[in-house]
């Protein structure tokens, strides 16, 4: 698949674990230059520990991206270090489960504001700074959320994250059309159960490989690879879209 990032300042949220880890290691192993930002500083730290070359730039900012206040210092911070900001990747997000009778004020809370409110914040943040920038080739920035297979499937077993999940699309929608006229391209991914430590501990994945057509979970890179694509010079004309990459979990 096409992914030419080289050179490209990319800030990848939520990068210290899981997909946000090994999307930043696809993309220094391609040759961008990198900004992660999370709010765990222990994880952060480890992340910059493994990503660490001579070769690579690459910036650790710890901070939450749920008050908008912090999350616009922290995109500016990152773009900042980096000197623009070609890309930004929208990985943080939260996924415990509740049966749908259960689900709690507080439940409704604390999905939304990480997966809905803290993907708004970092948009805005980098639209602002995207839109300010020169045209890099055809484009001034490309933006990737991730959402989830579960905003186009029911899932009573998780139905407040799968709203969460919706939102990311409708907000990913509303995103590309307001800056499309700006040459910001804004796009999202929608996976099925994909092997990260978290979800690995939350002993969901073997009844999702048992119902994904194709026997088993992603892997990273099979995830990982298309938010490359959607962030590189590869990409050029498709906004607004969410890719569902889900092993055929959305037919099953
Ligand atoms: N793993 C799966 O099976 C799966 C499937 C579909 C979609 N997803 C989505 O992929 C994304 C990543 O999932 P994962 O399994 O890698 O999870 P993860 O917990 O390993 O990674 C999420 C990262 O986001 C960071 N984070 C959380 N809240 C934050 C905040 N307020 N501010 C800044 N950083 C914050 C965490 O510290 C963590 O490093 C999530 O949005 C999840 O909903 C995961």
């Amino acid at each position: 698949m096409p992914m030419d990032v080289a050179g490209k300042a990319i800030v990848v949220v939520g990068g210290a674990s899981g997909l946000g880890l090994a999307t930043a290691g696809l993309l220094a192993k391609a040759e961008a230059k990198l900004a992660i930002i999370d709010i765990n500083p222990s994880s952060l730290e480890r992340c910059i520990a493994t990503l660490a070359s001579p070769d690579l730039i690459v910036h650790g900012i710890c901070g939450d991206i749920v008050p908008k206040a912090e999350a616009v210092k922290l995109v500016r911070e990152a773009a900042g270090k980096l000197g623009r900001i070609d890309g930004l990747v929208n990985c943080a997000g939260v996924y415990p489960r509740r049966p749908i009778l259960d689900i709690t004020d507080e439940d409704w809370d604390f999905d939304w504001k990480i997966n809905v409110r803290g993907t708004y914040n970092t948009m805005a943040a980098a639209v602002e700074l995207m839109r300010g920038q020169p045209l890099a080739g055809k484009v001034r920035g490309r933006i990737v959320n991730v959402s989830s297979v579960d905003a186009f499937k029911a899932h009573p077993q998780n139905a407040h994250y799968a709203a969460t999940k919706s939102a990311v699309v409708s907000l990913t929608r509303s995103f590309a059309l307001e800056f499309a006229p700006d040459q910001i391209l804004v796009n999202a991914i929608a996976p099925a159960g994909i092997a990260t430590e978290k979800a690995k501990g939350s002993g969901f994945l073997p009844e999702l490989a048992s119902h994904t057509p194709l026997g088993r979970n992603a892997e990273l890179d099979d995830i990982t690879s298309w938010i490359g694509f959607m962030l590189g010079e590869g990409n050029n004309y498709m906004t607004g879209e969410t890719v569902i990459v889900s092993g055929g979990y959305i037919f099953a």
